[in-house]
């Protein structure tokens, strides 16, 4: 790495029109995080000493949605207050650079390419005096296309809406955006940008065309992989590259030893962490911080947001579940909600159309069908008949339910909190338990059975 200082500058200022979207183009997601962010994070282990970030459409969204905290290096927001080209927005960052700085140029709608590519890109710049990335892709629409001599040599680059000549159109070698160069040269070959009336824009690519016929050297590097530098531009981009993005996070867990059992039936939005032998089957989401033991199985069509699934819990299909911990050897679903702060304690059951919110669910517990429990703390080898309710909510306050060990809850019956049901207790089906119950009883509320005499249905007048 060279002695001067060397900044990042990273335009994101653009109102993202071909996006047809309300939301400014850096705050659109893949793989749950903000593209900027994305971007960010690379930039950051690149070793610039800054990073400077050009707003302007819905500047105060962007600043307020990307995270700078969590970066070493400090970030500087530049507002761009008429968006009249990538060539405008790089004047208005350099205004407030020393002349002396090495800048690397980025774009805010490219997020993917990786700080090693960076990295080789900074290196080159040694040998000249701008290192540029550029990329071979099959299919070049919508990028700048590279134009180079006979000698080889960069000699300008021509935006795909400004070919006329067909020549142009079969250059396969685009402008990635990504490019380093000094302060003090940029800031001259700027002034002489000229704007293009066919957009109303300068355009920074115009700088390379300008530095070749200064008589500057410009050098290439192509990045590890072209997925690095595909852009942002419209929702088919985004979505295509979230697909690409999913497919290499699907790899990743592949190659530590997860089963994925589809990878492009796969989404990671956040971080998961995973033991050994995992299988996870088609159309698993996880959001945010999961973690998941040794020989967990996640069944197919399952939403797992921050939660911690611990060693050989089997988690059956559609189950969805949120902030919650799952113990060893517990298995739940099909079709089982745990909301946010449910903890299923080891070798629990949970079986299909339970849901369970803010409740922790003792040692070797079942609850198996249809059933309701919020706010509640019951005991270890209770079992909860098919469609008992917890009446938790009274209309404006939530109360709390204790059910103690080994209780059982015959099925149908309601819970009215706040109540607790003590140790050993035995509720009979169809209760609706109103009062405390002490360990060890047995209540039942129902009606007793009576047959009704001479009681006849009514019958079809045909
Ligand atoms: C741009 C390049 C193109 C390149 C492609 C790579 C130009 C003129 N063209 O095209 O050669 O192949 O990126 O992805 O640079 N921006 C501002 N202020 C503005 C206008 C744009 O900050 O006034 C920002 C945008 O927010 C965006 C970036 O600059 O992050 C690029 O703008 P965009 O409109 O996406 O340019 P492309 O058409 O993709
Ligand atoms: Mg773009």
């Amino acid at each position: 790495m060279s002695h001067v200082s060397f900044s990042a500058i990273i335009l994101a200022a653009g109102k993202g029109n071909r996006m047809l979207s309300d939301v400014p183009k850096p705050l659109h997601q893949i793989g749950g995080k903000c593209i900027l962010q994305h971007l960010i994070d690379s930039v950051a282990q690149t070793g610039v000493q800054r990073i400077y970030i050009v707003y302007g459409y819905k500047g105060e969204a962007i600043m307020e949605k990307i995270n700078t905290d969590r970066y070493k290096v400090p970030v500087h927001w530049i507002f761009q207050h008429e968006l009249v080209g990538t060539g405008n927005a790089a004047q208005r960052a350099l205004s407030i650079i020393s002349d002396s700085e090495e800048i690397l140029f980025l774009y805010g709608d490219v997020p993917f390419v990786s700080y090693r590519t960076l990295q080789r890109l900074h290196t080159i710049k040694s040998q000249c005096d701008i290192s540029m990335l550029t990329a071979i892709l099959s299919n070049p629409n919508g990028y700048g296309r590279i134009i180079r001599n006979q000698k080889g040599n960069v000699i300008n680059i021509i935006e795909h809406d400004d070919m006329i000549n067909d020549d142009h159109k079969k250059i396969k070698e685009v402008n990635t955006g990504i490019f380093i160069a000094i302060s003090g040269n940029l800031k001259r070959w700027l002034d002489s940008l000229t704007i293009h009336r066919s957009k109303d824009e300068f355009y920074l690519t115009d700088v390379i065309q300008i530095a070749h016929q200064s008589g500057y050297s410009i050098n290439t590097i192509h990045p590890y992989d072209t997925f690095e530098i595909m852009g942002v531009n419209s929702k088919s981009d985004l979505v295509s590259l979230d697909r690409q993005y999913q497919q290499r996070q699907a790899q990743r867990l592949l190659s530590s030893g997860v089963t994925i059992s589809d990878p492009n039936r796969f989404d990671l939005r956040g971080t998961l962490v995973c033991g050994k032998d995992v299988y996870i089957d088609v159309n698993v989401i996880i959001e945010g911080n999961v973690s998941l033991g040794n020989r967990v199985k996640v069944g197919a069509n399952c939403i797992l947001k921050d939660t911690v699934i611990e060693d050989d819990v089997v988690i059956y299909p559609f189950s969805i579940v949120e902030n919650a911990k799952i113990s060893i050897q517990s298995n739940i679903g099909p079709f089982v909600r745990l909301r946010p702060g449910t903890e299923l304690k080891e070798n629990s059951h949970v079986g299909n159309f339970v849901e369970i919110k803010n409740t922790q669910l003792g040692k070797q517990s079942k609850v198996r069908h249809l059933s309701y429990l919020g706010d509640a703390e019951i005991g270890a080898q209770v079992n909860i008949g098919a469609g008992t309710i917890i009446c938790n909510y009274d209309g404006i306050n939530k109360h709390h339910t204790v059910i103690g060990d080994g209780v059982f809850i015959g099925a149908d019956s309601q819970l009215v909190a706040p109540v607790t049901v003590g140790k050993n207790a035995t509720i009979g089906a169809g209760t609706t338990v109103t009062q405390d119950v002490p360990a060890g009883e047995t209540i039942i509320s129902r009606i007793r059975q009576f047959s009704i005499l001479n009681w006849k249905r009514s019958k079809n007048k045909k």
